[in-house]
């Protein structure tokens, strides 16, 4: 069995604002483990991206802090580290790679200015060395004419060319884990698809582990070996993604999987479609309950008055549901 690289156990992260505590992530537990593509998905505002931030250590602190719960990477405590300690893990034991490049990227130095910079901060090598490095980053994330592009401002470059600058710039540091956050969203399909097998081919070729976050479940799906769904603030499931795709265990999974179009009509017709009601309660001082409770078709009183753990229900396969597992459901 692979190593874990990250192990995050009922990890909380609040938010204080002048409308009361915003509880983004409510006893979140999972683990990475080495050589894995591990998806979260869920609709926009769940929480994805102050778990990953958290990671990282990148929320603002003042006004978020950590309400409870253990992130170790490699066995370290990342909640305990200092803005010090953090500088020597950003990038370079945990690379990132964020939704939209162009603010991620410094408009005003060249491409390969800014991913020399990197090198350069790690110290030891020559000019030249450090040059000859930067060409090679560029023609290994697939970018044609290195020495041009390498001459090249951010803006005369394409969508899907920029974010190839984003993953070597964080592929420069080698480090062992790279949290991608939405890193296609802005993209069109087909560029998309190309970077989606760019990070695999990666992946593959340099035994890369990623944190790989998405709203889109076929992106997840493509790219992931398991997902996790969450919900508010919360993960509803876990799985191999196979198996989450076929069975999905949660109803509201089921209903995230409904919506997903289907290319084949014959199969359009016989999908369940699953319809639900009401918006996503606000994340601001939540009930101690299901947070789906509201809105799933399956509710019980139970469901209203107790937050249901992550149990596993089949092996490796976890459900937060009271009801999971029930006939019809
Ligand atoms: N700096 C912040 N201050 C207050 N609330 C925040 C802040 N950052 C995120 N949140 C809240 O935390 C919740 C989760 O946000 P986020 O992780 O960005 O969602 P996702 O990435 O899944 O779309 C949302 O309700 C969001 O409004
Ligand atoms: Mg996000």
């Amino acid at each position: 069995m692979a190593e874990n690289i990250l192990e995050i156990r009922n990890l909380r992260f609040s938010f204080r604002t002048y409308g009361g505590i915003v509880q983004s992530v409510r006893d979140v537990s999972f683990e990475v483990r080495e050589g894995e593509i591990l998806g979260i998905v869920g609709e926009s505002g769940c929480g994805k991206s102050v778990t990953s931030q958290c990671i990282l250590r990148l929320n603002p602190e003042p006004p978020g802090f950590f309400a409870g719960g253990s992130i170790k990477y490699r066995g370290e405590e990342i909640t305990a580290k200092s803005d010090r300690e953090m500088r020597k893990i950003r990038g370079v034991e945990i690379g990132f790679i964020f939704q939209d490049p162009m603010t991620s990227l410094n408009p005003t130095m060249t491409v390969g200015k800014q991913i020399e910079e990197v090198f350069v901060g790690r110290g030891g090598l020559s000019r030249r060395e450090v040059k000859k490095r930067a060409l090679e980053i560029l023609r290994l994330v697939g970018i044609n004419e290195p020495e041009r592009r390498y001459k090249q401002y951010p803006h005369e470059l394409s969508g899907g060319m920029k974010q190839r600058v984003m993953i070597a710039i964080a592929l420069v540091g080698k480090p062992s884990i790279i949290i991608a956050d939405e890193p296609t969203t802005s993209l069109d399909v087909t560029i998309e698809a190309q970077i989606l097998d760019l990070l695999k081919g990666l992946r593959d070729a340099m035994g890369l582990t990623y944190l790989f976050i998405a709203h889109d479940l076929s992106v997840v799906k493509y790219i992931s070996d398991r997902v996790i769904v969450m919900y508010l603030g919360t993960v509803v499931e876990f799985s191999d993604t196979e198996e989450l795709y076929t069975n999905p265990l949660h109803p509201y999974t089921q209903v995230l999987l409904s919506s997903i179009p289907v290319a084949d009509p014959r199969q359009a017709r016989e999908k369940k479609r699953i319809m639900i009601q009401g918006e996503i309660p606000s994340p601001i001082n939540p009930k101690d309950c299901c947070r789906f409770a509201e809105r799933c078709p399956y509710a019980t009183d139970a469901c209203k008055s107790s937050l249901p753990p992550l149990r596993e229900l089949k092996p490796g396969h976890f459900v937060a549901c009271h009801r999971a597992g029930e006939a019809g459901i």
